[in-house]
């Protein structure tokens, strides 16, 4: 797509819609609650709700006006701005596709599990160590993972091919407001569980004495993973945005809606981890081996499971788009590909990455990067080095080399602006988010 014949969204609602679709995902149902489950639970919470009021909206912020000031994708956006700064378009760019790459194995598990709550598979086990076993059985499985995971790919790479993201948009407006819903009967049937209130203080009453830096760093990392920033994706839907939107409402809207689904998570499944003996700190594994727990234990379970898991998969596949959107656009606009072979290439290199990731929790598990497996250290090093990284460079581009008139036209594009906002955006943007990016990464290096 040239410049010139840019698709735009309808309006701001519109707006919101896609960029809580890509918000929205496993991050939230999958990423937030294993993470939380691993680092003390209410105390990643608490950082997690920080890192997003401080650093997030700002940043959210920051990325919607390179975006909507350019109208481009990620890495001519920054180069047009600032030359030497199109490097953060390319840090963005490189986080997109590995995400994509480790996301879609976790994406096909989704598929594979409505698969199964549909067969009756699912429920035919009796107990979460039965279902623990049949997860594992399942991952390191030579081929079946393989197969949903490239299965998930097809599926995005057609969406974003056939140019049905009208569709999606569309559809998004009765898939969010079920999954809520979905998400608070599931919160209370696991919260009147025997023994789900020892869950509920886990998820909810801080213990700060077990705060380290690695907790501060995981919690902001998710931050920016869930809100879908830091690499440029917002940039690139922004640049889609439809002239004169109002960037601050979208940002704020799209944060609430982000973590409240985060938070309903955690209400379902820690509750339903203490519930049934389940270890919070079980890692990526969490989420696949509670919710069947919970579900066998409703009236009706494989329906719920299968609309669940169903609409789970949908909520995964907004976020892929976004993701493959993001080197798509990039592929397009600085490479001057067809749209249609830069999605190929896209689809392509996102699949060898997720066969890799796939691999690597069954017959290629004894290869180690880092001491982490080679699905684990795709997740760790984008989300906690790459993203933070991104971000950092963002408030600064932002902060101190955008014209800065520039930047307040696209935040009040209609209005006077508030001068009050501005200062407190410029301020995060300058030095508040810099600053709190480099202490926790320091921090966690062990230097303070
Ligand atoms: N935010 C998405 C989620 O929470 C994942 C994502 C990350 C999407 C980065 C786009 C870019 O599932």
């Amino acid at each position: 797509m040239s410049a010139k014949k840019r698709a735009t969204f309808g309006g701001r609602i519109s707006a919101v819609l896609v960029s809580a679709g890509s918000a929205i995902g496993l991050g939230n149902i999958w990423r937030f609650p294993y993470l939380a489950g691993e680092n003390g639970g209410a105390a990643f919470l608490l950082f997690y709700v920080l890192a997003i009021l401080l650093i997030g909206l700002p940043l959210m912020l920051a990325e919607f006006s390179v975006g909507t000031a350019t109208r481009s994708s990620a890495v001519a956006a920054y180069r047009k701005l600032g030359k030497r700064w199109s490097i953060v378009g390319y840090i963005g760019v490189l986080t997109a596709v590995i995400i994509l790459g480790f996301y879609l194995v976790v994406a096909g598990w989704t598929a594979e599990y409505t698969v199964a709550s549909l067969t009756g598979e699912l429920m035919a086990q009796p107990n979460a160590e039965a279902h623990a076993a049949a997860f594992q059985n399942f991952i390191s499985h030579p081929w079946r993972p393989l197969l949903y995971a490239v299965l998930f790919a097809l599926a995005t790479h057609l969406i974003i091919a056939l140019g049905v993201q009208k569709g999606i948009e569309r559809s998004s407006k009765v898939m969010m407001p079920l999954l809520l819903l979905f998400m608070v009967v599931l919160a209370i049937r696991s919260c009147t569980l025997d023994g789900g209130m020892e869950g509920l203080r886990f998820f909810l009453m801080p213990d700060l004495t077990k705060v380290s830096a690695s907790t501060i760093l995981a919690a902001v990392g998710q931050a920016f993973f869930s809100l879908s920033i830091g690499l440029g994706t917002m940039v690139v839907y922004a640049s889609y945005f439809a002239p004169k939107t109002d960037l601050q409402r979208t940002a704020v809207e799209v944060s609430i809606l982000d973590t409240l689904v985060a938070v309903l998570a955690g209400l379902v499944i820690f509750p339903a981890v203490f519930s049934a003996g389940i270890e919070p700190g079980s890692g990526p594994s969490l989420v696949f081996i509670t919710l069947p727990s919970i579900f066998s234990k409703m009236a009706f379970g494989g329906v719920w499971a299968t609309i669940f898991f169903l609409l789970l998969v949908l909520a995964a596949l907004t976020s892929t788009i976004s993701m493959h959107e993001s080197f798509t656009a990039y592929l397009v606009d600085d490479w001057k590909l067809k749209r249609k072979t830069a999605a190929y290439l896209t689809t392509g290199v996102a699949i060898v990455l997720s066969v890799v990731a796939s691999l690597s929790l069954g017959d290629w598990s004894g290869v180690k990067l880092f001491g982490m497996t080679i699905f684990d250290a795709m997740d760790y090093i984008t989300a906690n080095i790459m993203l933070p990284a991104g971000a950092l460079l963002a408030c600064l581009f932002v902060g101190w080399r955008m014209d800065k008139q520039l930047v307040t036209e696209q935040l009040y594009p209609e209005t006077h602006p508030n001068k009050w906002v501005m200062g407190y955006l410029r301020l995060m943007w300058r030095v508040g988010s810099p600053l709190l990016l480099v202490l926790i990464f320091l921090d966690s290096l062990g230097f303070i």
